[in-house]
């Protein structure tokens, strides 16, 4: 992704290993603050996926690829670090398929640093090719309606929901984004629309609640989200919120798709009522920011994902091509 950063532009990714250290894009501390932090640890790596400065399923598969690389260096048991790692987040497919990428490598003797970049640069290629397929179904004058932040940030590069957006407008179409604010983390707001802002693209940030109201008015012409696990049926894992915005938009005509590379499908699981859904602390709804917005005593729920049936789902694109849910066979993706 191209980023302008003191007057500088970087062509960077969201994180990438500098000798035996990680680097990452701190993605707690954006829009407001671009800086990067660094681990020389897998625990480091693992805290940096719980508290997510690294979010976003092709992402936190990177990071589990890169942890294993550094365990391998600094000679830790593998066993080990891939349980510390796959500790972190449950939902993400892609973290599992990361790290078990890296443990089935090692088995073989081989090189994890090496092993791990070419797993990096191969999905981010999968992410740009989500692009091009993706780009094929926006016409000119759409506007689009994307859920949480699955661009650059959360993919390595390019983006999955955000790819065929980025392809759409490198080649002159005229678009416009319509970013959810995706409470309680606000991704859309804070890493959608950073992203955003840095390709010069249309936007405007929309209350989560908005979407049914401007599909309604036939404001959206077509929802892209990403996903973090997809069941062999296609129903598929996403943000909190997502399978909203898929009732809905079934409700109006829009058309719905979700977009991911292979390490996002999960074909052992039958169907999408056996993703596990991670429950993250209530303090992250009780509070924006520092400020408590509720009575001390109130207690709240914090899902972090759901779960759309394939039912809503119009398409999944995918590196591939993009097919309808079910239709999608571990071949097609290989
Ligand atoms: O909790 P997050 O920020 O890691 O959740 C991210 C999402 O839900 C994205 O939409 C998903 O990972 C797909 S990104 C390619």
């Amino acid at each position: 992704m191209k980023v302008t950063h003191n007057g500088k532009e970087l062509d960077i990714r969201a994180l990438w290993m500098e000798g035996s250290k990680v680097r990452f894009i701190d993605q707690k501390i954006l829009p407001h603050r671009f800086e990067f932090v660094d681990a020389s640890t897998v625990e480091e790596v693992a805290r940096f996926i719980e508290d997510m400065t690294v979010r976003g399923a092709p992402s936190i598969g990177a990071a589990g690829a890169y942890g294993m690389a550094m365990a391998q260096i600094t000679d830790m048991d593998l066993a080990e670090a891939a349980k510390r790692l796959k500790r972190t987040r449950p939902t993400a497919f892609d973290l599992f398929y990361g790290v078990d990428s890296m443990l089935a490598t090692a088995s073989e003797g081989r090189d994890l640093v090496e092993a791990a970049e070419k797993y990096v640069t191969q999905i981010a290629e999968k992410c740009r090719k989500i692009g091009e397929h993706g780009n094929s179904l926006i016409k000119d004058g759409f506007t689009i309606l994307t859920h949480c932040n699955a661009g650059a940030l959360a993919t390595i590069d390019y983006g999955t929901a955000l790819s065929p957006i980025r392809a759409a407008h490198k080649g002159g179409k005229k678009i416009h984004v319509f970013a959810d604010e995706t409470r309680p983390r606000l991704q859309g707001a804070a890493l959608t629309s950073w992203e955003l802002v840095q390709e010069g693209i249309p936007h405007d940030i929309i209350p989560d609640n908005a979407a049914g109201h401007f599909m309604q008015r036939g404001e959206i012409d077509m929802v892209i989200v990403g996903a973090d696990r997809i069941a062999a049926n296609g129903d598929f894992a996403n943000k909190i919120g997502t399978y909203e915005k898929a009732v809905c938009a079934k409700e109006n005509g829009v058309p719905f798709y979700t977009a991911a590379p292979v390490s996002t499908f999960d074909f052992s699981l039958a169907s999408g009522m056996d993703i596990p859904i991670e429950e993250r602390s209530q303090d992250e709804v009780r509070y924006v920011g520092k400020e408590l917005i509720c009575p001390e005593k109130a207690t709240a729920r914090n899902p972090a994902f759901d779960m759309t049936p394939a039912r809503y789902v119009t398409g999944i694109i995918t590196e591939a091509g993009i097919f309808k849910p079910g239709e999608l066979k571990r071949e097609n993706l290989q």
